[in-house]
């Protein structure tokens, strides 16, 4: 790709950006969020058909005019907002506007059942083909993504964030299945944000900043501070803050919580016997395999798990905790901050500053009158203190880069001034600057005497920035750790315990 422009209105996405990448490399593409990483792959793929700049394969050059000639020209994408249909199966996905005919014409259901269990099977992938979309966690989404980008027999794949929502040991999988295809000749282009994944991975990474390329550079003679150095503009200062504050009166108190479900969904994993506490400034650590629990908890205590009944005790400072739901939920005190920006209600069409005070409008309102200079004064330190890259705050959020969109997410969590902060996967898809800036807005938080339960997937982060990690699997606790003395090794042997010494250790 040479000389590649792109503007969005007034918005310079890409200015002369250029991007080489060879037969069989694992070619990763760096930059912060809104640096325009997903908007030249999108033109690699034919997304965006009106672009300045030239863009050639095998030296000759292309011009796309939809994602399906890409497609029938080798290039498959898994993009980063993740385009399954929800009601429809897991197989049907996979077989969308291909799907394997009977003689007759109709839709050869068996076959495709079969076929797909083989797409599934060669992507590493575990998960029933008549699942429905809908059921299934955001990171097994990601999974089924995944292996419809590889059934397509690429030569060139775009993986966008492909392990944002993934665990550990998916991950290492995706990673197999990455050498294999570079094995096979195949160029795989890379963006993450995990840059801990790259050594591992990636042969050569070309580093974006603002909508430009700042750089190529080859991934194994170089050290993660340089490439971060160029992506930011400048050196970074550390990435976890010095947690220096001691944790006061227990603020949340869970006693032998047990959820049992109504109707109980495939899938899910509601709390089993969960005893934990969140003391006033201190952050908890939720870790635990995908499936353990971890968001299951988090919807429980937010008042939004499925009806059913409950056993054991909930409290915040005391007082019982039992949210009807949202609303009350925050009513109480209590913010969640979910890991899936889709579901989690951000409306695309509408302005950053509405997007961020829609919880808190009781905050920026007096007599039911809402004070505009107030609202804008709030999002304005806000979006500051959260880094936020928006034009303005007028600008409709569906308008911003992934990253950004999640930092919105954030900042109107925030703005309900919680007592106790729950997050789910915080820092998915936000860059290394935005990620620090999260972590010191933690430490803040807690200097304040907040209370912070975070479940993470990335244990650097949960050990960076938790004065302790409580460990899930199915469902139940099988480990309270103090960080300061754990190591990611002794996390992961907690998360990955089989049943059997679970039931010794309770
Ligand atoms: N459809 C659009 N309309 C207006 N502006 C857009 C649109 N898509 C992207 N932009 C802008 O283009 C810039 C680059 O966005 P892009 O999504 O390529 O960033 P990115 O590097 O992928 O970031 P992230 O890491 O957050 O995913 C951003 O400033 C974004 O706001
Ligand atoms: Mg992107």
């Amino acid at each position: 790709m040479h000389g590649v422009s792109k503007s969005f209105g007034g918005v310079h996405a890409l200015r002369d950006a250029h991007l080489e990448v060879r037969r069989g490399e694992v070619h990763a593409l760096l930059g912060q969020n809104g640096a325009g990483k997903s908007t030249l792959v999108n033109i690699l793929s034919g997304v965006y058909v009106d672009y300045g700049g030239e863009v050639s394969i095998d030296g000759r050059p292309v011009s796309f005019r939809s994602p399906a000639e890409a497609q029938a020209a080798g290039v498959a994408t898994i993009h980063q907002e993740l385009d399954l249909v929800p009601e429809m199966t897991v197989a049907e996905n996979l077989f969308l506007g291909r799907e394997p005919r009977t003689r007759w014409g109709t839709c050869d259901r068996r076959r495709m059942a079969r076929d797909a269990r083989g797409l599934l099977a060669a992507a590493g992938v575990d998960l029933q083909p008549g699942r429905r979309i809908s059921s299934l966690r955001v990171g097994e989404q990601q999974l089924v993504e995944i292996a419809k980008a590889l059934s397509l027999d690429a030569r060139i794949l775009i993986m966008d964030e492909p392990t944002s929502a993934l665990a550990d040991a998916e991950v290492r999988r995706l990673f197999d299945v990455v050498r294999d295809l570079k094995r096979r000749g195949v160029s795989v282009i890379y963006i993450s944000h995990r840059l801990e994944e790259l050594a591992e991975i990636a042969d050569r990474a070309t580093v974006m900043r603002d909508g430009t390329v700042v750089g190529t550079v080859d991934v194994p003679t170089t050290p993660a501070g340089t490439l971060i150095q160029l992506m930011v503009g400048q050196r970074m200062e550390q990435l976890f803050p010095s947690t220096g504050t001691e944790p006061g009166e227990p603020l949340l108190v869970v006693d032998r919580l047990t959820v049992t479900p109504r109707r109980p969904e495939q899938g899910r994993r509601e709390p089993q016997d969960v005893s934990l506490v969140v003391r006033a400034g201190e952050v908890v650590g939720l870790a635990g395999l995908m499936g353990s629990g971890r968001t299951e908890l988090l919807e429980t205590l937010f008042g939004t798990g499925p009806a059913g009944t409950r056993t054991g005790t909930v409290t915040l400072d005391g007082q019982p905790l039992e949210p009807a739901g949202p609303r009350d939920a925050i009513a109480r005190g209590v913010a969640l901050v979910t890991e899936d920006r889709k579901v989690s209600g951000l409306a695309l069409g509408q302005s950053v500053r509405s997007n961020m005070t829609i919880a808190a409008l009781g905050r920026v309102s007096r007599g039911g009158v809402v004070r505009a200079g107030e609202e804008r004064r709030r999002v304005a330190r806000m979006a500051e203190h959260l880094r936020l890259k928006a034009a303005s705050q007028s600008v409709a959020v569906g308008t911003l880069s992934g990253g950004n969109q999640q930092k919105v997410i954030f900042g109107r969590q925030l703005m309900t001034e919680p007592r106790l902060l729950l997050l789910d996967e915080p820092t998915r898809g936000v860059d290394v600057g935005a990620k620090a800036e999260i972590y010191r807005l933690l430490a803040e938080l807690a200097e304040r005497g907040i209370g912070v339960l975070m479940a993470s997937s990335e244990l650097p982060e949960l050990l960076g920035t938790c004065h302790r990690i409580v460990v899930l699997h199915e469902g139940r606790v099988v480990a309270d750790l103090d960080s300061r003395t754990t190591t990611q090794e002794e996390v992961l042997a907690a998360a990955t315990t089989s049943n059997d010494t679970t039931r010794e250790q309770a």
